[in-house]
Parts: C-alpha cells; sequence; structure tokens
C-alpha cells in the first residue's frame, strides 16, 4: 500500500529532519511504500529511503517566478515526485484546471511521479451523485490517466482538516468510478487518522491513504504504516 503524509506549511527543516529520523526508524521493517511531501525550505536529502516528494512547483526548470521553485531546485535533492491538483491549491492559491494540467504534463514530461488530487466542496457533495461525477471528472481535464507513474488521491475538500470522513460506503463507490476512469493506484485522503485509517484502508478499491494533519505526528503516522503492514499480512 502507499502511505503518504502531506505535511502542508507545517515543521521547519530542522523539524523535518527530526522528523525524518524518527520516521526511518519504523518504516525500517515496511513494507509499505511510504511517501512524504514536506514543506518546500524542507525539502533536502534526507538519509532515509522514504520517498521525498514536492508539494508543489512551477512547471520550468528556472526563471524569473517570484516565489517559486523550479525543476532545478527539485533536482539538487533528487526529488522525482510530487503533488498535483491538492485542494488547498485548487481553492485556496486559485490553480485553474488549465494550469494544473500544464503542470502536470510538464513533471510528466520529466518522468516524475504524481500524486494527482482530485475531490468534491461540500455543496457539490449535497447535489446529486451525477453531477459530483461530473465535478470530479472536470478535475480529469487535460491529464493523462494513463500516465504510468501516476497516483490518485481523492480527497473531498469538506473532509480536509475537518474530522469529517465520508462513510466506508461512500468511499467505496466512489473509488469504484474512479477505478473506471484509471488503473493508477487510488489513495483515499481527508481526515485519515490512527483510528480509522485501517477501516479506510480495507475499502474495496482503495490502494494507501494520503494524510495531513494526522502525520504531523510522526509516532501517529508510524502506527498508521504499522496498521498496513498488519492487514498485508493477514
Ligand atoms: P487532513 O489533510 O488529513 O488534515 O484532512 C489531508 C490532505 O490535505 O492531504
Amino acid at each position: 500500500m502507499i502511505i503518504a503524509a502531506n505535511l502542508k506549511t507545517n515543521l521547519t527543516r530542522s523539524a523535518t529532519h527530526d522528523y525524518m529520523k524518527e520516521l526511518q526508524r519504523c518504516v525500517q521493517n515496511s513494507t509499505q511504500e511510504v511517501i512524504v511531501f514536506p514543506a518546500t525550505s524542507s525539502l533536502d536529502c534526507y538519509d532515509t529511503t522514504v520517498t521525498i516528494g514536492a508539494q508543489n512547483a512551477y512547471p520550468v526548470e528556472k526563471g524569473a517566478f517570484t516565489g517559486e521553485i523550479g525543476l532545478e531546485h527539485l533536482q539538487e535533492f533528487k526529488i522525482k515526485t510530487i503533488l498535483i491538483g491538492h485542494s488547498e491549491r485548487r481553492h485556496i492559491l486559485g490553480e485553474s484546471q488549465e494550469f494544473i494540467a500544464k503542470k502536470f504534463h510538464y513533471f510528466k514530461e520529466q518522468g516524475f511521479r504524481i500524486v494527482y488530487c482530485v475531490g468534491e466542496p461540500l455543496e457539490i457533495r449535497e447535489s446529486s451523485k451525477d453531477e459530483m461525477l461530473t465535478y470530479i471528472h472536470k478535475q480529469f481535464e487535460g491529464i493523462d490517466t494513463e500516465y504510468n507513474n501516476l497516483i490518485i488521491a481523492y480527497e473531498p475538500v469538506w473532509a480536509i482538516g475537518t474530522g469529517k470522513v465520508p462513510t466506508f460506503e461512500d468511499i467505496r463507490e466512489i473509488h469504484s468510478e474512479l477505478k473506471k476512469k484509471s488503473s493508477a493506484p487510488l489513495l483515499y485522503g481527508g481526515s485519515v487518522k490512527v483510528n480509522n485509517v485501517k477501516d479506510i484502508l480495507q475499502v474495496e478499491n482503495v490502494d494507501g491513504v494520503l494524510v495531513g494533519s494526522a502525520a504531523l505526528y510522526v509516532d501517529h503516522f508510524c502506527t498508521m504504516i504499522g496498521y498496513a503492514d498488519e492487514l498485508e499480512h493477514i
């Protein structure tokens, strides 16, 4: 399974080093694929078997894009994994589908592992199932869903950082729809915690989780990885 941590705008570089040291201890005997997305200023060469990914980068090698980092800055740390389409970038930072698709295309051309996020806001969730699926399908416009280095993360916006989670049946249903769209591994994200991760990982067509706030506690994240190992040995 794929167990990923999105650290968002948290943990300084020195705190991330401590985090990674601790995490390395617990992944040593794990068979899970573990990915950590540190804050941009915490990108570094970490002494770890865990994959380090970028939360964001501009689709360019380098240039005049104030406040952004480009390919060159990722290459410095041998980073080949990137998160694209996260709801906070779509809704807070205002990234359009067109720009997201451009970013996707650029990092696909560079052979990056792309964790591509989709998910609906509450008002769409409360409309019909058809409207919800149409909304999510639009988030695939311009995206090569058969790219062989792709991971998709389904993250309902209303579940991110809120403590609210869809029912397991809802997750199963939407994941089975998304599996028709792409054969890529499919993660669930949105208020994944130590106390619900085991159940979520057992839902059909859930290939892993993308964890935000709960992953800030390295012991919680390690527990989740341990649960995934246990489930694989059942
Ligand atoms: P959360 O965030 O676990 O805090 O809900 C998930 C995410 O944004 O990827």
